[in-house]
């Protein structure tokens, strides 16, 4: 099956201004890079949600807008419905970036605060929409109100964005997002500045338009629990400084982790029962410090905050996204990419686990 949209090697490198004076570190270019995103490999189907998640500046939005054709990558290739995106031209590539729609973190920013509700979903409107009549633009508008729960749709259509609330103004920018009929939506972060109490109600509506339209979903968020919620029925990826390091059904992702960093995120999330977060085991991080991408660490990233560093190999070997079948053998090329798998680690001891068919345990049981 051809996948709706297909990153093969993706890297996006950005340059570091440095300050006039300051001097270079030494073995750094002398105009310095980082990889905001590294190597990230990865599909998602038709109708599927896969949810992002990772700390503060691990290349989460980078990924999400090189997704949406809003930023190139600096190598790599990523493919719409089969089509190498850098080959699109003209209609093409109008229909791949009215089909993929991204809703960013700050309504308060994405929306033009002189334009009432009415025209910001008007305009898209009559410009990719050709229905014809004010009428008929204005009771689609009305609809695509009601579509996003905001209802009676009426009382919203001449309100302007500092008349909303937060969650009203985050549901008008899906409301706008819809307005071009897509088929994927990146939703970065766009629960996080809403207040906790309407942040479910929210996801639910996504969750619904989703079922209703068919339509694929990239949720961006830092929060762990959220993309439990959000993800239950696909698949959670964990960013660490640029790379991938677990994708995985989001139900075995949180049953059997198998990245330490994912443990250690899966055991800060607090349970509704505060006894049992109580008596949850917190696995503690080696240190606290965020390596800068400017000096990543040798080896795996990850190795100098890892709980369960072994040494060897962790210091000094990049450890690769690798999927396994059942029973150990890896899947290869273009499967590694799909959905078929059961998950896919990028963690030298969890990989030698995997191989020698340890599914389900846990680096402690396995010693
Ligand atoms: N236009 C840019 N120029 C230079 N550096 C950038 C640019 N955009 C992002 N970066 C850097 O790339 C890294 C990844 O940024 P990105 O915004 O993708 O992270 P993120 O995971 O979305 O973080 P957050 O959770 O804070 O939104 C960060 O170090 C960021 O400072
Ligand atoms: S490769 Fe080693 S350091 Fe990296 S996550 Fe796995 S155990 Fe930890
Ligand atoms: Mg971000």
């Amino acid at each position: 099956m051809t996948a709706l949209i297909r990153l093969e090697h993706v890297t996006r490198r950005f340059q570091v201004k440095r300050r006039p004076g300051t001097p270079g570190v030494l073995g750094t270019p002398s105009v310095p890079f980082i990889k905001a995103v590294d190597d990230v490999s990865l599909e998602i189907q038709e109708g599927e949600i896969l949810c992002v998640v990772g700390e503060s500046g691990c290349g989460k939005t980078t990924t999400g807008k090189m997704i949406a054709g809003l930023l190139k990558p600096s190598q790599g290739k990523i493919f719409y419905q089969g089509e190498d995106i850098t080959t699109l031209k003209d209609e093409s590539w109008k229909r791949y970036r009215l089909g993929v729609q991204m809703i960013h973190q700050d309504p308060y920013a994405s929306l033009n605060p002189t334009h009432s509700v009415y025209r910001t979903l008007a305009a898209p409107l009559k410009r990719h929409w050709p229905v014809g009549s004010e009428s008929a633009i204005r009771s689609r508008a009305r609809e695509l109100l009601e579509m996003v729960d905001l209802t009676p749709a009426s009382d919203f259509l001449d309100k302007y964005p500092h008349q909303l609330s937060g969650g009203q103004r985050q549901r008008v920018a899906v409301a706008r997002s819809l307005t071009v009929n897509p088929s994927f939506i990146v939703a970065d972060e766009a629960v996080s500045m809403v207040d906790v109490s309407i942040r479910i109600s929210l996801l639910n509506t996504l969750l619904r338009l989703k079922k209703e339209m068919g339509l694929a979903v990239l949720f961006i968020t830092h929060d762990l629990a959220l993309a439990k919620y959000f993800a239950w029925e696909g698949r959670i990826g964990v960013m660490y400084l640029g790379r991938l390091v677990e994708l995985a059904p989001a139900r075995q992702l949180v049953e059997a982790p198998q990245h330490p960093y994912t443990k250690v995120l899966l055991s800060a999330i607090p349970e509704a029962d505060p006894d049992v977060t109580r008596t949850k085991e917190h696995i503690q991080l080696r240190s606290m410090d965020v390596p800068s991408l400017l000096r990543l660490p040798s080896g795996c990233a990850f190795h100098p905050r890892c709980p369960f560093f072994e040494g060897g190999d962790c210091e000094t070997v990049v450890p690769q996204l690798t999927s396994f079948r059942d029973g150990g053998a890896e899947y290869s090329g273009a499967e590694g990419l799909g959905t078929a798998y059961s998950s896919a680690v990028a963690c030298h001891p969890a990989q030698r686990r995997r191989q020698a068919g340890l599914v389900n345990e846990t680096a402690a049981e396995a010693d």
